[in-house]
């Protein structure tokens, strides 16, 4: 067991990558906290999981919730281990019909709840324990109707690096795991029919070197990695987990003659 004995909090953790990241940390021997806005889906992930989780809900943007969610984890969890920042949304904000309410909801979710979380943590985070965000490969790679989603991606890359300075000295390492396209709820939530968002998949799978999109258990295993001793010695690195879309992207089906 690579966690034994862990205690984690995972934001989002009552679906998609976080909830498959929590089902892996517990089979691996942690207790794990986790997060979300959506009652009804907390208690399903909550039953799924068994007695090592405990779900609380609470909005990242929230700061009254912040701090009743952070008394909450001290008296139940003591302390903390590993943190996964990884809740986050996907709304669209194209160039010339974007509201500022709707720019900023993204990178206040996506950006700011993920560091307040971090920033929360911090008091009863352990020395030598390990940070993963949760980014994307749209904080590298352009897509239409992206920008705040690929700013708030970006931005994690760029503050978890000196989130990586600050906290060196405690022996706390930060990671990025940044995922390509993954099977979860959240293409469910773009407003596309689910016919729109099945002709979606197929193409963006024809552009992936892989052939396929990923599922969130692939994701899980990386985010296990950053988490546990295996990655003692890998501190501040951004990691793809996206079926070579960033590295190669001119890989996929698609691009074959
Ligand atoms: N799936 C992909 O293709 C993909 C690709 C790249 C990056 N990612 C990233 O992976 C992370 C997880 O996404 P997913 O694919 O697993 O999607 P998902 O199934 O929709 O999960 C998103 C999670 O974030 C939580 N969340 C959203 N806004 C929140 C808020 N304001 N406060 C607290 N929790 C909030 C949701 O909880 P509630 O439902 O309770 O609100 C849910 O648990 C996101 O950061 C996403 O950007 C996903």
């Amino acid at each position: 067991m690579k966690l034994k004995g862990k205690k984690v909090l995972i934001t989002g953790g009552n679906s998609g990558i976080g909830l498959a990241t929590a089902k892996l940390f517990i089979e691996e021997g942690a207790e794990v906290a986790i997060t979300g806005r959506d009652q009804k889906t907390l208690d399903e992930a909550v039953q799924l999981l068994g007695p090592k989780a405990k779900a609380y809900r609470a909005d990242v943007t929230d700061s009254a919730a912040r701090k009743v969610l952070f008394a909450a984890i001290t008296k139940d969890f003591g302390h903390l281990d590993i943190v996964f920042a990884n809740a986050g949304v996907a709304g669209q904000t194209k160039a010339g019909s974007t509201d500022e309410a709707t720019f900023e909801d993204i990178i206040r979710i996506n950006l700011t709840g993920a560091f307040l979380t971090v920033e929360s943590a911090l008091p009863i985070l352990k020395d030598g324990s390990s940070i993963i965000f949760n980014g994307s490969v749209i904080g590298t790679l352009g897509q239409s109707g992206y920008a705040a989603y690929a700013a708030s991606k970006a931005g994690l890359r760029g503050l978890s690096r000196s989130l990586a300075a600050d906290l060196a000295p405690r022996g706390i390492r930060v990671n990025v795991v940044s995922p390509g396209p993954i099977k979860t709820p959240i293409w469910g939530r773009t407003g596309r029919s689910p016919e729109e968002t099945g002709e979606l998949a197929k193409l963006i799978a024809a552009t992936i070197p892989l052939g396929r999109l990923g599922e969130p258990e692939e994701l899980a295993k990386a985010v296990l990695f950053l988490a546990s001793d295996d990655s003692s010695y890998v501190n501040a690195i951004e990691s793809f987990v996206d079926g070579g879309a960033t590295g190669t992207p001119f890989g996929g089906p698609a691009f074959r003659q």
